[in-house]
């Protein structure tokens, strides 16, 4: 995929433009700023070649100058299809920073770009991955995988599976035990998402992580924040943008009321739709009916709802039998990590309309038609811009933190999923204030006797649930 100028880009000359918007964003952005001037010539990712895939983004654009102002190299591919903003790849890319990544770019040039990011013009390997959804820790592992036994790619189950085993398969042929190499170059690998996380804990239980991982998403100032507070800005701005429907006095069903599904339904509610929510766990049940929603099956009130919405991380959730009986115009989209929430696939040989870029129609036999965005695939990142950049410092910053630790100290740890320490949370949390004005209380040394913390933190015990 790696062009000659060792990027892969929509249009260079939208660079100018994306620059502007970094520079609003930096002001955003103050737990990213701040690592920069702490840092400022120490370099403590000098040495590090961090292979990037996430959402290229404005926001992830300030994110990857933040890593190279510390020392790093990088490359960079974006995690989904549809997430890209061309101004924010063209900017890195004026930079000479190499990126594969421009929106509705195909499942092929998807796996082909998660390929590029590995590859240093000099023969070397990345040795730090930074990923969103698992994608590029996948990448190598099912590649090493298949270096030692081909018969692991078997039939591929999706469209997108048949690419990346393609892509495997070419990278073996070209290059005879790359992938090992490779794999054991990394010495850490900083997750973002829940879903991304997920994986890693599943390949930990079957001892097949083969470095340190921090899950970056259950630091408290990512998932009680990014997933929750930035969902309930962009959820709503998706939808809108993609169909421009009335939102006030429709019926809304949150599929999920974990931390974006809580989001999700805030944003819904607070534009004026009626919102349930479906849930498997009772106690997210629980907190939904707290909170003033319905809590639902799915079944009961698909055929009445407007507008359904996908946030569980799991999938199937919304099959094709519930959209058979869906009403005329309903809008489905999902914001969870990956398309397989809802049966998309299942959709194929009914009529399709393309009205704009990630919005389709879809004719059902059955008469009616659904509005389906993003072709279910992230509707925030695909039908909008993603969440707003000061919440996304809060999830870097974590993301910067993490790269520092397992780069510098990264033989202390095992191959196992950690999590920041909570003084790191904290700070981050404290670098977000000042912009917002808010002024901190200090304990007196009295009260921090009393409630039995030190006065400069961590404030909270391990098992406190925020
Ligand atoms: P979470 O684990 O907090 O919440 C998921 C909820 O879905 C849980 O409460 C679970 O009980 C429920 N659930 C599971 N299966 C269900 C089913 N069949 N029906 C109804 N509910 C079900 O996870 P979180 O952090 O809310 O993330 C959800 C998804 O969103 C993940 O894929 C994550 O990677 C993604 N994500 C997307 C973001 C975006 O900007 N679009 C931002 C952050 C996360």
């Amino acid at each position: 995929a790696a062009s000659k100028n060792d990027n892969y880009v929509k249009d260079i000359s939208l660079a100018k433009w994306g620059r502007i918007e970094m520079e609003m964003a930096e002001i955003e952005m103050p737990g990213l700023m701040a690592l920069r001037d702490e840092y400022k010539g120490k370099k403590p990712l000098a040495g590090a070649r961090i292979a990037g895939s996430l959402h290229m983004t404005i926001q992830t654009a300030v994110l990857i100058e933040t890593l190279v102002e510390l020392g790093a190299e990088v490359r960079w591919a974006s995690c989904n299809i549809f997430s890209t903003q061309d101004h924010a790849a063209a900017a890195i890319a004026e930079r000479k920073i190499p990126v594969f990544a421009y929106k509705g770019e195909t499942l092929k040039e998807y796996w082909e770009f998660a390929d590029a990011i590995f590859h240093w013009p000099n023969g070397e390997t990345a040795n730090m991955i930074l990923d969103d959804g698992g994608d590029a820790t996948m990448y190598l592992q099912l590649g090493t995988r298949a270096e030692e036994d081909p018969s692991v790619l078997g039939e591929p189950k999706s469209e997108e599976e048949k690419f990346l085993f393609d892509t495997i398969r070419r990278r073996i042929k070209a290059s005879p035990g790359w992938f090992a190499k490779a794999k054991g170059a990394i010495r850490g690998v900083s997750e973002e998402t829940t879903t991304g996380v997920m994986r890693l804990y599943q390949m930990a239980k079957r001892g097949e992580l083969a470095f340190p991982a921090i899950n970056v998403n259950d630091s408290v100032t990512k998932s009680k924040f990014d997933n929750r507070y930035g969902c309930r800005e962009s959820l709503v701005d998706a939808i809108r943008r993609g169909t421009d429907v009335m939102m006030a006095g429709k019926t809304a069903v949150v599929c999920g009321y974990g931390d974006v599904g809580k989001g999700s339904a805030e944003s819904l509610a607070q534009a004026g739709c009626r919102v349930s929510v479906t849930e498997i766990d009772p106690i997210c049940a629980l907190q939904a009916c707290m909170d003033g929603f319905a809590v639902v099956r799915l079944e009961d009130v698909i055929g009445e709802v407007d507008i359904v919405v996908t946030a569980t991380g799991n999938k199937d959730v919304v099959t094709v039998d519930h959209m058979r009986s869906m009403k005329n115009m309903a809008i489905v989209c999902n914001i969870g990590h990956f398309d397989n929430e809802i049966q998309v696939e299942a959709l194929r040989n009914f009529q399709w309309t393309n009205v704009k870029p990630q919005v389709d129609l879809v004719e059902f036999p059955e008469g009616h038609k659904i509005i389906l965005l993003s072709e279910g695939r992230l509707v925030n990142l695909g039908n909008a811009n993603g969440h707003p950049s000061f919440v996304m410092s809060s999830s870097f910053t974590n993301q910067v933190l993490a790269q520092i630790e397992l780069w510098t100290k990264g033989d202390q740890y095992k191959n196992d999923v950690y999590i920041l320490p909570k003084h790191l949370d904290e700070k981050v949390a404290a670098l977000h204030l000042p912009k917002l004005g808010a002024k901190l209380t200090e304990l007196t040394p009295e009260q921090s006797d009393y409630i039995g913390v030190e006065s400069k933190g961590p404030f909270k015990a391990e098992h406190y649930r925020y």
